[in-house]
This record gives C-alpha cells, structure tokens and sequence, in this order.
C-alpha cells in the first residue's frame, strides 16, 4: 500500500486537531508543515516532529495531500496552487467565504483530477450518523420540521485572539458562517435542498464586523419547513441542540447525545453519546471526528472516488448562509440556489 505524504498549511488552532489525527491514520505520513510566519511553523514542526517550509511552493514539492487550516477566507488561492501541482487537499469549514471562490476550487479541482474535501467533522460523530441512518429508513415518518439552535457564548477576547476573527474578508460572517455551520450543514444533509429562506443576522453583543445573533426560517425542497437559531452573544452558552421532527416520531441531538422518539423508542431515549462541548469553549471537542473524516479522505484519494464531504457537499451550506445574509440586508425573502 502506498504511504501518502501529508503537509498542514496554517499552524494555527485546529492544525494540532488535523496533525494528531494524521499521526494515528494508517498508510499516511505526515511529514511537513508551513504558516505564515516562521515562529509558527517552526514551533509546530517541533511539536510534531516534521520537517517546516518557509513557503507553500516547497511544501508542495514534499507532499501528496494538505490540510488547509488557515483562516476561512484565504484558502482559494492555497487550493488552486495545490491543485494545480497535483497535490489532494482537504479544508477546513467553511471551504472558501464565498461563491464565485468555491466554485474555481472546485472546477481547478476537477479539471486537475485532484480530490477536494472540506471538514465537517460532525457529520462523522456516532450520534449524526445513527440520525442520517434513521432518517434513510423512513423512521419517523414524512418530516415536517426541522430545527437549528446555536445558542453560544464568545468572549470579546476570543474574538481579538486573532486579527481574522469576526472580519467579513477572512471569517466570511460571524455565529452562523463560523460556529452555526457545522450544524446547518447536518440540517441540510438530512432535510435536502433549501428552497427559500428568511433571517436576520445582527451584531448586539460584541464589537465585530461580523453578526453575532441570528435568526431564520426556511422551507425546503420537500415541503418542510425549519428554524435556525445562531448566536456566539448568549451567556453561559448553551448545548447546540438539533432537531428533526416527523410525523411518526423526532429525534434530537443534544450536544453530542442522540434523543429519539421512534418507533423502539416512543418517549425518547439517549441512543448514543459522545464527549465535546463547545458552548463556551471553542476548543472542547475531541479530534476522533477530524480522524474519521480524514480517514474518509485518504480512502477516497486512494479509491479515485469523492469524499463524504467534497466540494459541491461543502458549498451547501456556505450558500446557505450567504442565503441568510442576503434576506437580513435586503428585508426580504430569498430564493435558493442564489443567482
Ligand atoms: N472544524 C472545526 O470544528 C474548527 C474549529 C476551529 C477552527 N476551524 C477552522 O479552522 C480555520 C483556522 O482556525 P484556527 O482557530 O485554527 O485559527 P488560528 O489559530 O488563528 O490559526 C490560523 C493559522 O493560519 C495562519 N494564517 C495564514 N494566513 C493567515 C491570515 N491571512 N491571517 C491570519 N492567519 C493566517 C496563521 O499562521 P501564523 O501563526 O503563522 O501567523 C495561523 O496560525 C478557520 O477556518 C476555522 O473556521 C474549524
């Protein structure tokens, strides 16, 4: 079996997430890593034991696969460099800030025959997955709502812990594009596609560009309807809670446990649970998932196939959020896909 090269661009936060993961995966070698300034490459080689380029043309040269976990709105031009020298990537959430950016990632990508992934590490924990198999069964019936609530606490001082955060240019948006999108990206993996959609995404708490309350109501293809509640505003911060509710039962994920209301089940019962809570703390939740998908990742680079989350996956839930933005400037309702 060929040994995968593997290189970090971004020696931030979640790059530590990535790299332990990478360090526990079969038939992969992480190897280098490379950041915008030195001190942080160099300092992360050294905790990883790897080797650091001064810049990403070295990098590629190394490597056959990168994760890019710089800041949300610079990853563009890192991917179509990558692409274009043959080298797979994955990135992290959200993929790019904005459209017209994703949509070059992934035609470069394709036109390359490279495979580009995004994390969306939740749709690899043990809770989304029963979900997204109950679902597929047809458990709970014809599903009539839907149901986002992010109700999360960010200090001021983590918003300034670093100069992109909470910026339209990097951060792309503030509780939805950042923190909510892990779990709108779960609602519309489960109800489809989003057909119209009405919000209004506020700064009241922080002193930000970008919002930190939000609010929407949406209708999707099937006929359902849902509700999105994102907020980094609220103190203490609150379990981000995910609800899917039908005809013939609900289910709700909890934090990190699955509550079903099915047919075994008829007045709920925890099915499963995992540990992570980043209500408060953005940084509370274990790399398992990260392991998970980037597993994912490799097998797919190795089988030819896409990702569980590629590209075009990755691009939903950006326009759906940009979709939020757009009705809260204009006071208006929006239809999806965006033109
Ligand atoms: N999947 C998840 O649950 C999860 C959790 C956290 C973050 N994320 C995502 O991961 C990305 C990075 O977040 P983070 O918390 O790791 O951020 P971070 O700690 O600030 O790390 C970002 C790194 O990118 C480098 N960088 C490159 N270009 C930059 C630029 N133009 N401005 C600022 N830094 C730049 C910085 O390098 P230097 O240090 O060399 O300057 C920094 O070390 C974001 O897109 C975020 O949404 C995902």
């Amino acid at each position: 079996m060929r040994t995968f090269r593997w290189g970090i661009v971004g020696c931030g936060n979640i790059a530590r997430f990535h790299a332990k993961a990478i360090q526990e995966l079969d038939g992969v070698r992480l190897v280098a890593c490379v950041s915008r300034s030195e001190g942080s490459a160099k300092k992360f080689a050294q905790e990883f034991g790897i080797r650091w380029y001064p810049t990403l043309d070295e990098l590629l040269d190394n490597v056959d696969v990168i994760s890019v976990c710089t800041p949300s709105g610079s990853r563009k031009d890192i991917v179509l460099k990558a692409v274009s020298r043959g080298v797979h990537v994955i990135t992290e959430k959200p993929i790019e800030v904005s459209l017209p950016a994703i949509d070059q990632m992934i035609e470069a990508a394709e036109r390359h025959g490279i495979v580009l992934g995004c994390i969306f590490q939740s749709r690899f924990g043990k809770a989304e997955q029963e979900l997204k198999k109950l679902l597929d069964a047809g458990e709970f019936g014809r599903i009539v709502l839907g149901e986002v609530d992010v109700r999360w606490f960010r200090s001021q001082e983590y918003y300034e812990s670093a100069d992109w955060r909470g910026t339209w240019k990097y951060d792309g948006g503030g509780a939805l594009m950042n923190q909510s999108i892990h779990s709108i990206d779960l609602l519309q993996w489960y109800l489809g596609p989003v057909v119209r959609i009405f919000g209004w995404a506020k700064t009241l708490a922080r002193r930000i560009e970008v919002e930190d309350t939000a609010v929407a109501v949406l209708e999707f293809q099937s006929g359902a309807l849902g509700v999105i509640k994102g907020c980094t505003s609220v103190a203490p911060g609150f379990a981000r809670k995910l609800g899917i509710y039908g005809s013939k039962g609900s289910a709700e994920i909890v934090g990190e446990a699955l509550v079903c209301y099915g047919s075994q089940t008829p007045k709920g019962e925890v099915l499963m649970s995992e540990e992570g809570d980043t209500s408060s703390d953005p940084m509370a939740f274990p790399y398992q998932n990260h392991k998970r998908q980037l597993a994912d990742f490799l097998n797919a680079v190795r089988e030819g196939r896409p990702p569980l989350v590629d590209g075009k996956e990755a691009r939903k839930s950006v326009e759906l959020v940009l979709g939020i933005y757009k009705a809260s400037k204009e006071d208006a309702v929006v239809k999806l896909p965006l033109k």
